[in-house]
Parts: structure tokens; C-alpha cells; sequence
């Protein structure tokens, strides 16, 4: 999808499909007024009848309105007072929803008369760009009836005065490349676990590096992993007959002496639990445990696609964890790469295993920070629901930054503490440790687990297993954390 800008008069725009907000200032917006005047007084009417509630989100779709040049007219309300962000992204991401079902080619919008404290132009542009490109999502490859893609292809942001036209140009195309990277995220995790293996995460990983010069990608293979002394990550893939993988990629965006941004992804493609078998009910959700990976490699197509200028690495351990007469038992202990030896006391503990070795790894390109993100605990779902991702961090500044980009781009975060005493809980009778930690505080402890490995560089943890895909009705891979990711990257820039 295409998303510009242009200065311009509303009424006498010619296109399928006009939209305009019916915003805080009601009938007094100049936008509204021309439309009034320009209809013979027809939203005024509409108003008064009711048609037009001034509640947040009301949509009311107009066909031929009479006095305007466009063929459509929806009229988006929102609420009296000004939106905060996540207002906004929803009443944005309805209208998205909206245009995209529409039988039309190319629209206008006009969201003057929308404001979002302490939000310029410049970021609702880039939401709905975002936004836009989001809803024309589409997964069906193995539906025989194939669902209609959206027909809409071009979405003009009209605006009414030329300043600050350029930053909001600019904006779109940030906002396209985050919709873009967005969607390649949620495709790799809604395809299945027979088709999305680790290798053929590698290979999507090859073929993105092979469309952008300033994108490189190394992928490390078992043999080149045993030698390299990653014990803990080939525990977890002992029982299966998919060759597990190290995808590197790197991104030159920044100076060539920049120390990097670096992003490790969790890319378990099936997690069965392994020895210590997940109950059979809602299993194949497990095919989304790689939406950290995936989410590493939606970053860096939108990092690539918008040319950011940093250097970020992406390091996506992959594996797939299943039971077999080779697989890893409870009580087995192996050493990681970093030395340091793990008591395996369950099974399905295995992101922390694969995790920490790519820690470990993470370490030679002296980052500047790294962020890894894994569908780490269920207990993060029963803690946060599926609106917030967890964070914990050593960092204070780093993990305020990653809260901070999270409420800019709504996808949201929030922190758990990191403390001593949580730690304490890992203690293995027979080794440097346990990969679980009872009962309590899942969310903590796994990170704790990760924490032991990350002692030399600032870090931070995202737990996306409540955020990264919808369940029911509408189950499918949400691409979250993309766009918190690229908010935190773009603001990174000139660090
Ligand atoms: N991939 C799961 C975490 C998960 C569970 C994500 C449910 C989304 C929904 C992870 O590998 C796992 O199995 N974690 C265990 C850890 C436990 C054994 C300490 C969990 O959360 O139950
Ligand atoms: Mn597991
Ligand atoms: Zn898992």
C-alpha cells in the first residue's frame, strides 16, 4: 500500500472514498465547515438527527454526497476531549479496518480536527501508515477458497497548510516500512511448524539479507555451535530430526565504528514441552513460539526498508523442542557457552536455554544495548493479559527508553523487578544453577535465568508470550514487538 501527503481543499477532491474526522471541535473545525457549507448544511442535519454521535470510534459511511466531488464520504467521530495515544490508534486502526473493506482503489483522509496530546502530526501520520498497512494483512495460503485481498492500494493524507508537510512525508514512509516489517513478522508466525522450521527461518533470514546491501546474514550450524561451546542451546534440540540454527544478521545502517543495537529473538519453531510433554489442549499455539525471531526479523525489514541510520544486529537462536529417545531428560545438566553449568529440571524451560547462549554470543559485537524478545513464560499472560509485553532490565535508562517507545507506538510495555531474591530461587543442588524456579514468579526468574548471562553489556528483556499472538476466534500472530522495537531503534539514532 501506498501512503502520501498533499496540501489541499477538501470538498473539491476527487477520489473514492473521503475520509474526515468529526474530531473534538465538532461542526466549529474548519475542515467540517467547508464540508457543511459545501453540502448545504447536510452534517449539521446529521448531527441533529443523531447520525453523527460524537463518541469515540461511531463511523458513518455517506455514498455520493451531494456538493462534494468524492464518491464517498465516512465521517469518523471521536469523543469531546482530546485522545491519548491508544484512543487514537484505535479509532485509527477501525478506520483502517473500514477503508480496507471498501470496494475502492485510493482514498483521501483528512484527520484535522483529531489531537492527541503531545503528538504532532508527523506521529498520527506515521500510525496511520502503520495502521493502514496492518489491516491489508492478509494469511491464506492454505485456504483452497482463497479470501479477496483488500483492493485499496493508494491513501493520500490531505493536509491543510504546507508546514511540516516534509516530517510528515518522512513519517509515512517510516510508518510504511513498520507496517511492512509488521506483516512479514505476522505471516513467519502464523505459518505452521511443518512448514516454518528452523531452516526455514534461515533461509528467510538469507533472502532478506539478499534484497538490501547494507544487510548481511551468517547462519552457524550445530557443528560450528558445538565447537563454539553452546551446550545449554543443544540440549533442546536433541530430540528432534530439524537441524536447530544461529541465524546472525547484520544491519550497517550507522558509522562503521557505531557499536550496535543488538536484538536476540527466541526461535523455538514447535514447542511440544519436549520430555516434560505440554498438555494436549491449545498445543499448536506453540507454532507461535518464534515470534521473538520473527520480530527480530520484521525489525530489521523495516530498519532496512526506512534506511535507519544504526547498526543493529539480529541473533536468532532456532530450534525445534521435541521428545525423542536422544532428547535432553529432566535432571540432565549441560554447560553453556559461557561456562557456567544448568541443571535441566524441566523440559519445557527451553527458550532460557537457547536464549542464554545467544546471550553469550551477543557479547562479541560490544553492543551498545541488547534487547532480546522470546515468548518466554505463561506466567507473563496470567501477570499482564495480552496488553503489555514484560520488561525487566539491568538498566534503568535502557528500560525506560523501551517504556517510553512503547507508549508512543502503543505497543506497550511494563516492568517487573530484576531483585536478588528472585535469583536465589534458581539454586540447583548439583550444578551452577536450575533452568526453573518454582512455582512463583515465573516471569521473574526465567528473566533472572537470562540475567546470569548478560553481566557485561546493558539488557533488557521482553517477554511477548501474552502480546505476540490473538487467541479464539481471531487466533493469529500479532507482530508485536515490531513497532516498539523500531520506535526504541529511530530513537536511537544520533545517540
Ligand atoms: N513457550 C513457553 C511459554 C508460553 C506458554 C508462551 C504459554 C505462551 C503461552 C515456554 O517455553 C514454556 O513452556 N514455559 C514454561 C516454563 C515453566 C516450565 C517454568 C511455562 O511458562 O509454563
Ligand atoms: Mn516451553
Ligand atoms: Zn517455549
Amino acid at each position: 500500500m501506498e501512503v502520501n501527503a498533499l496540501v489541499g481543499q477538501l470538498t473539491s477532491r476527487k477520489t473514492e472514498c473521503l475520509v474526515v474526522a468529526f474530531g473534538n471541535q465538532g461542526l466549529d473545525s474548519p475542515s467540517l465547515k467547508s464540508l457543511d457549507e459545501a453540502t448545504s448544511g447536510l452534517i449539521g442535519r446529521l448531527v441533529k438527527k443523531g447520525d453523527i454521535k460524537q463518541t469515540d470510534g461511531n463511523f458513518l459511511l455517506l455514498s455520493e454526497p451531494p456538493g462534494l466531488a468524492a464518491e464517498r464520504l465516512l465521517i469518523v467521530t471521536t469523543g469531546k476531549d482530546n485522545l491519548n495515544e491508544q484512543a487514537f490508534l484505535n479509532l485509527v486502526a477501525g478506520l483502517s479496518g473500514q477503508l480496507t473493506k471498501l470496494p475502492i482503489k485510493s482514498a483521501c483522509v483528512s484527520l484535522e480536527g483529531i489531537e492527541v496530546s503531545g503528538r504532532d502530526d508527523a506521529w498520527q501520520a506515521q500510525q496511520l501508515a502503520r495502521l493502514l498497512g496492518e489491516a491489508a494483512y492478509l494469511f491464506n495460503p492454505f485456504k483452497s477458497a482463497e479470501k479477496k485481498p483488500s483492493t485499496l492500494k493508494k491513501v493520500s493524507l490531505v493536509l491543510p497548510y504546507r508546514k511540516g508537510l516534509e516530517a510528515v512525508k518522512t513519517s509515512l514512509v517510516c510508518g510504511t516500512a513498520i507496517a511492512n516489517g509488521i506483516n512479514h513478522a505476522r505471516e513467519l508466525g502464523d505459518l505452521p511448524g511443518n512448514i516454518c522450521t528452523p531452516s526455514y527461518l534461515a533461509s528467510q533470514a538469507r533472502a532478506l539479507a539478499g534484497k538490501h546491501p547494507n544487510l548481511s546474514c551468517k547462519v552457524l550450524t550445530e557443528k560450528q555451535m558445538q565447537t563454539l561451546g553452546m551446550g545449554s542451546l543443544l540440549s533442546v534440540t536433541a530430540g528432534t530430526e530439524q537441524p536447530a540454527k544461529l541465524i546472525v544478521l547484520e544491519y550497517k545502517g550507522g558509522k562503521s565504528g557505531d557499536k550496535p543495537v543488538v536484538l536476540v529473538g527466541k526461535g523455538v519453531t514447535f514447542d511440544s514441552g519436549g520430555i516434560s510433554l505440554k498438555p494436549g489442549a491449545g498445543m499448536d499455539e506453540m507454532k507461535y513460539d518464534m515470534c521473538g525471531a520473527a520480530s527480530v526479523l520484521g525489525t530489521l525489514t523495516a530498519a532496512a526498508e526506512s534506511q535507519l541510520a544504526l547498526n543493529v544486529v539480529g541473533i536468532i537462536p532456532t530450534v525445534e523442542n521435541m521428545p525423542g529417545g536422544r532428547a535432553t531428560k529432566p535432571g540432565d545438566i549441560v554447560t553453556s557457552m559461557s561456562g557456567q553449568t544448568i541443571e535441566i529440571l524441566n523440559t519445557d524451560a527451553e527458550g532460557r536455554l537457547i536464549l542464554c547462549d545467544a546471550l553469550t554470543y551477543a557479547g562479541r559485537f560490544k553492543p551498545a544495548a541488547v534487547v532480546d524478545i522470546a515468548t518466554l513464560t505463561g506466567a507473563c499472560v496470567t501477570a499482564l493479559g495480552s496488553h503489555a509485553s514484560g520488561l525487566l532490565s539491568n538498566d534503568d535508562e535502557l528500560a525506560g527508553q523501551l517504556e517510553a517507545a512503547g507508549t508512543t507506538s502503543g505497543d506497550r510495555v511494563w516492568r517487573l523487578p530484576l531483585w536478588t531474591e528472585y535469583d536465589k530461587q534458581l539454586k540447583s543442588n548439583f550444578a551452577d544453577m536450575a533452568n526453573i524456579g518454582g512455582r512463583e514468579a515465573g516471569t521473574i526468574t526465567a528473566a533472572c535465568f537470562l540475567s546470569r548471562f548478560t553481566k557485561n553489556y546493558r539488557w533488557a528483556h521482553l517477554d511477548i508470550a501474552g502480546t505476540a499472538w490473538n487467541s479464539g476466534a481471531n487466533k493469529g500472530a500479532t507482530g508485536r514487538p515490531v513497532p516498539l522495537l523500531m520506535q526504541f531503534l529511530m530513537e536511537q539514532v544520533g545517540k
